[in-house]
Order: C-alpha cells, then structure tokens, then sequence
C-alpha cells in the first residue's frame, strides 16, 4: 500500500492522495475511506482534480462488490431520501440506461399506473448522445418538470394520475450529481461501478418500492457488449436487492434506434401514437414487455393482451392525458415542428443492414436535439426520422431517414456523423439473413431476476 501522505488536514481522518494511491495501486478502500472520500467530496474538501483522479483509478482498477455497494450506500447518504409508505399504495419505477430513440417511459408510465400502482419517475436531461426524458416532455407547450414534493406525493395520491415523471430534486444523492458531471468531462462514464452506483444511489434515494432495470446492449448503449450488460444488471439488481427494493432488469438491444424517432418532439409524437394504439411495433413490444415485468415485480402480474387492450382501448391515453394537465401541460396542443428538413436517400438497392444508433444519435444530437454542456439548452424539433429499420428492403434513392432542425447550418455535421453507420447489402446476403433475423427476434434479450443475481 503506498505509504503517500498529502498535507493533510487535522481535521479529517484520511488524506485524499492516500486513498487516490491505494486505488491506483489496485488495493480494495476500506468502507471508512469510502464513507469519507465521498462525503468529503459533497462536502467541498475533496478537490475536483482528486476526485478526477480517483474516478480515474476506479475506471482502470475496478471495484470489488463489497466496493460498490458501500459506494453506493455513501452516495445515497449524501442527501435526504424521499418516502413514499404514506400513499398506501405500491410503488414502481422503470429506469434505463440510455439508449438512442428511448421515450418508453412516456407510454409506460401511465400504462403501468392505470393498472394502479403509482409510479414516481424521477428523471435527468440528456448528456451526450442519448436523450433525457425531461427534454422531450418539455416539448409539450407549458409542461414544467420541476416538481415540489407535496406536487410529486398529490399526483400518486388519491385523484391524481397515479404517474409522476419530473426533476430529481438537487437534494437526491447530491454526490452522484456532482460526480456525474465531472465523469462526463473525464473520460470517466462507461465504468460499471461507477454507472452501477450512480444508477442505484438515485432509484434508492428516491425512495420507491420496485425498480425494472432496462439496461441497453449495443452501439447506442454504454454497454457495447452483452456480457458486460448482463454483469451491470446483475450489480444493480444485487444493489437494489441489500436495499430492499424488488429489482429486476431486461437486457435490450441499442444496436439501432428504437421506434422511427430520435429528438424530442419527434419522440413525444410516437409515444402518443402508442398511446393510442397505433406506433411502431418494437415501441410497442419494449413497453409491454417493460409493464409487465412492473406490475409482476410488486406482485400484481397482468397479462400481456389485457395491456394491450389498456393501449388499444385508451385507458392509458386517460392517464397520459391527466399526467400532462397535471404538470401544466397542454396534450391537445399541437408539438412543434422544424422549419428545415432534408431527405437522406438509401445510397443503394437490398437490404438496410446497419441503421448505427450511436450514429443517428449523433446526428440527432448534432441536429440541436442533444446537449454538449449541462447549460446548453435543446432544439424541441431537432432530430431524426427514421423511414426504414434494419432488416427491411430499400431501394437507391429512396428516402431513408429525414433530418429535422432549427439551424440548417447543422446538417453537415449531422451527415458526418452518419458517416459508415448505413449499410445496404445484397438481398441474399448473410448480412441481410442476419438483419432480419435480429428483427425478428424483438428488442428484448434476456431477463435477470434477483435470484439470478448472486
Ligand atoms: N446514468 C446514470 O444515471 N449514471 C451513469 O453513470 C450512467 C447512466
């Protein structure tokens, strides 16, 4: 163990380089180094720069699970816990990973609460490439996200819509806020510790009964490969599980967007087309598949057709349209609409075997639909329209995708971006079998449960 002393200070028990050099050095921290190190960062007296450093050694070093889990218990303890056992009422919540094209929780919410159990979704603004939930439902004109408790407890309460999705409040786990931010600016995002803690330290602060895990597998995702998914929903899942939230998680494939929209007003469209009955079939499956295993995980399982039907039917549009009202929003009002569009045309005849999803949610981010800086604001009409998914026959010239925007000085970039992301290949290619065969075989791959998770 390095034997490293820094200046120090009388009053804290440890020395922030001591415990930056026992990490690079690959020694496990004792639980009182982690208490501290993260309770000394919320505090101010850990300095962003050693911060970075440990995040550093973390990324390159790993965590052992005991690590992990007292990670994460700190970063709970870095604020207040919200409380939802005075609603009477069984609580669920669904959080993803992020992935590209990804407004499932706009149908699910209220989907999953029309059946009866209150679902708090506490959610972010997108970073990167992937987008936030809150951006899209602020393209619903006069939709606010930001919530006080006594709002958030009415909306779940008795004569409220029964789904609440909002701000999480600068209160919850302020250390993974702050963290978070900094791991953005340092290389430092795609470490499955570090996402694994931040991910659970908010969904346990936040204080719900039940949490389904959507964790995303492929090019659009964090997690490239389906192993290290698998062993980042099996962290989580453990994490929730010593917290005493009933968690389980889905594996999904992110290797193409999800659904034929990326940006925000274009994903609020689609996701009322779901709510209605209609939208694009891999939306739909993802947010039956996704509700079910909501409602089954507090011990009120639904059969799939009777979901359906709560689609089909508009019990779920009831909800939707309660949820928005609440929040100030206007459903009925129209979404606004990008004054600039361009075609982007299949560059050959066959089969759409690759539609990127890291690249179409760079375009769309590039488009105006993404931020680069937490303060940068968003394009509501920026963004992408899919008119093929991968697996389906196109012809030269016919158009693939459409580009949507505010600012038409964008669009160069935004076709960068899609650089190799497209291919079409010979219908009788293996590229093309394969293509079709993934389609084929739905957006969800595998399920972990907690006796799974060791
Ligand atoms: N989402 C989070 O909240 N944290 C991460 O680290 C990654 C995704």
């Amino acid at each position: 163990m390095s034997n490293l002393t820094g200046p120090g200070d009388a009053e804290e028990p440890f020395d922030a380089v001591d415990v930056i050099a026992a990490k690079r050095d690959g020694y496990r921290l004792s639980d009182a180094q982690i208490d501290w190190v993260v309770d000394a960062y919320t505090r101010g007296v850990v300095a962003e720069e050693q911060m970075s450093a440990l995040a550093m050694a973390v990324y390159l070093r790993g965590m052992a699970p005991a690590e992990t889990a007292r990670w994460t218990r700190a970063m709970i303890r870095s604020g207040e816990l919200m409380d939802f056992s005075s609603l009477g009422r069984l609580t669920v919540d669904k959080h993803s990973t992020g992935g590209v094209g990804d407004k499932i929780t706009l149908p699910l919410a209220p989907l999953v609460a029309s059946f009866g159990v209150a679902v708090p979704q506490l959610s972010g603004r997108g970073l990167g490439h992937t987008g936030g939930t809150l951006d899209k439902l602020e393209s619903i004109p006069g939709w606010r996200a930001d919530l006080s408790r006594d709002e958030i407890m009415s909306a779940l309460g008795p004569g409220g819509p029964g789904a609440v999705v909002c701000a999480a409040g600068p209160g919850l786990a302020p250390a993974d806020r702050r963290l978070y931010a900094l791991r953005d600016t340092t290389a430092t995002v795609s470490c499955l510790p570090l996402i694994a803690s931040s991910i659970m330290s908010k969904k346990i602060a936040e204080g719900t009964g039940a949490l389904v895990l959507d964790v995303k597998v492929g090019s659009g995702a964090f997690m490239k490969e389906r192993d290290q998914a698998r062993e980042l929903a099996r962290t989580m899942v453990h994490l929730g599980r010593d917290a005493g939230v009933r968690t389980r998680a889905v594996l999904t494939d992110m290797s193409t967007p999800l659904g034929l929209t990326v940006g925000n007003a274009l994903e609020v469209a689609e996701a009322v087309e779901v709510l209605a009955g209609g939208g694009p079939s891999d939306v739909v499956d993802l947010t039956l598949a996704l509700a079910g295993h909501m409602l089954d995980v507090v011990g009120r399982p639904v059969e799939e057709h009777l979901l359906r039907q709560a689609l089909t039917g508009g019990r779920a549009m009831d909800v939707w349209r309660h949820m928005v009202r609440r929040q100030g929003g206007d459903p009925d009002a129209p979404l606004p609409r990008a004054p600039h569009t361009q075609v982007v045309p299949a560059p050959a005849s066959g089969v759409l075997t690759r539609l990127d999803a890291l690249a179409v949610g760079v375009a769309a981010w590039r488009l105006g639909a993404g931020r680069a800086r937490k303060e940068d604001s968003v394009q509501a009409v920026a963004g992408v329209r899919l008119h093929a998914k991968p697996g389906d026959v196109v012809n030269r010239g016919q158009p693939l995708l459409s580009l949507h925007t505010a600012t038409p000085g964008r669009v160069d970039r935004a076709l960068q971006a899609l650089g190799d992301g497209i291919v079409v290949s010979p219908a009788d290619s293996r590229e093309a079998v394969q293509a079709r065969a993934r389609r084929e075989a739905g957006v969800v791959l595998e399920v972990v449960t907690q006796g799974q998770a060791g």
